[in-house]
């Protein structure tokens, strides 16, 4: 099972406000997240998770919290990382997307394969920010693509897909 990771960053890789959501509002940026997502395997912290309540349809989505009794509304729970991608393969997923926030990225950012990227040529204010993906961790370019800013979308963006060059990390518990 793969595991990849989907984030929109703005520049110093800010990823959230800090009060809840994120701070732009791109439509290419939405499609292109629905269509990489769509029908697939999602894991999400649980803030993120309860900000997107509602807007789960074909996804199956496992959020990522201590508490024992949580009881979500869609989909399932782990209590660690460990368990959520052993529950993820205990399904016959082919891959594990990543959906943030912030707490769950630096989390899974071990475990990753591949990171669906998109790069938001702005700056803007905002507390929450992706991890330092390049510290220590070599990745290629699968694919990249830029687009101008526009009427509907404020400003330009870059998407880019990285798959690790090298294994990820302490899978030491999943047999695949
Ligand atoms: N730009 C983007 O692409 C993007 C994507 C997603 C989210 N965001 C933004 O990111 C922000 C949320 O990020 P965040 O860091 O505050 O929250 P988060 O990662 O969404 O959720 C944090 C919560 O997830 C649970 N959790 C995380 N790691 C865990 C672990 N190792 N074991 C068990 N539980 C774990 C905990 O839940 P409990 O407290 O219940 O224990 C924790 O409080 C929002 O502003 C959102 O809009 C941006």
């Amino acid at each position: 099972m793969k595991l990849s990771m989907i984030s929109a960053m703005a520049h110093g890789r800010v990823i959230g406000t800090g009060h809840g959501g994120i701070p732009w509002h791109l439509p290419r940026d939405v499609k292109h997240f629905r269509e990489y997502t769509q029908g697939k395997h999602l894991l999400l912290g649980r803030r993120t998770f309860e900000e997107m309540l509602g807007w789960f349809t074909d996804h199956h989505p496992i959020v990522l919290t201590h508490n024992t009794n949580y009881d979500p509304e869609v989909g399932s729970v782990a209590q660690t990382m460990e368990s959520a991608l052993d529950l993820a393969l205990s399904t016959g997923a082919q891959e594990l997307v990543v959906c943030g926030g912030s707490e769950l990225y630096h989390t899974a950012l071990p475990y990753a394969d591949e990171l669906i990227l998109t790069l938001v040529e702005a700056s803007v204010e905002g507390t929450v920010l992706f991890p330092d993906f390049e510290k220590d961790i070599t990745w290629e370019a699968v694919s990249e693509k830029t687009f101008p800013a526009d009427e509907a979308n404020s400003y330009a963006m870059r998407f880019l897909h990285l798959r690790r060059l090298h294994p990820a990390a302490v899978r030491t518990e999943i047999k695949a």
